[in-house]
């Protein structure tokens, strides 16, 4: 089974909750359990709110962001595709941007761990940015297939024990 969604939100605080939540019920077509959906919604919330917080500044009202989920599997699991991305001011420098505790808003009590939470909570990620023009995470997530031991779990373990 394929299947996708695409969203479009007002970049505003209220539609992060909105917006972890719309992703959870999405991914319930590949049957994640409950620490794997609470996974996807902690990294789908931090991105949500970069696009808020980072990507407009005080003219955030104005703008969107924007959404898209593709599911690749079936109700013993798959893979998630997230994208959350913004037409903002983009990151000057992606790399510091990644790293753990760097965070351009010290005063307003940000943690800087952002994108370590993504990429801790998540199995693939990537940054793209551009200045002016806008940021788009990319986050992958597996559902499900680890722990079923189907034919084809089996062999995909298989393989990745015997390399
Ligand atoms: N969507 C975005 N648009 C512009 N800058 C961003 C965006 N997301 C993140 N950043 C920049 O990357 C930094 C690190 O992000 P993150 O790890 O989430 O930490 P925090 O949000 O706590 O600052 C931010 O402080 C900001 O400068
Ligand atoms: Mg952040």
């Amino acid at each position: 089974m394929k299947n996708y969604m695409k969203l479009e939100l007002a970049a505003i605080g209220e539609n992060e909750s909105f917006a972890r939540s719309a992703v959870a019920a999405f991914a319930l077509c590949l049957n994640p359990s409950l620490a794997e959906l609470s996974d996807i919604k902690t990294a789908v919330s931090e991105a949500v709110t970069n696009a808020v917080v980072h990507a407009y500044g005080k003219e955030s009202r104005e703008h969107s962001l924007w959404i898209e989920c593709r599911a690749d599997g079936d109700e013993d699991g798959g893979v998630l595709h997230i994208t959350v991305t913004d037409g903002g001011c983009g990151i000057e420098d992606v790399e510091r941007a990644l790293l753990p505790f760097y965070t351009t808003l010290e005063n307003d009590e940000r943690s800087g761990m952002g994108f370590t939470i993504m990429q801790t909570f998540m199995d693939g990620f990537s940054l793209e940015s551009e200045r002016g023009k806008g940021t788009k995470v990319t986050m992958l997530r597996y559902i499900g297939r680890e722990k079923i031991p189907n034919e084809k779990n089996q062999d995909a373990v298989k393989e990745r024990t015997d390399a």
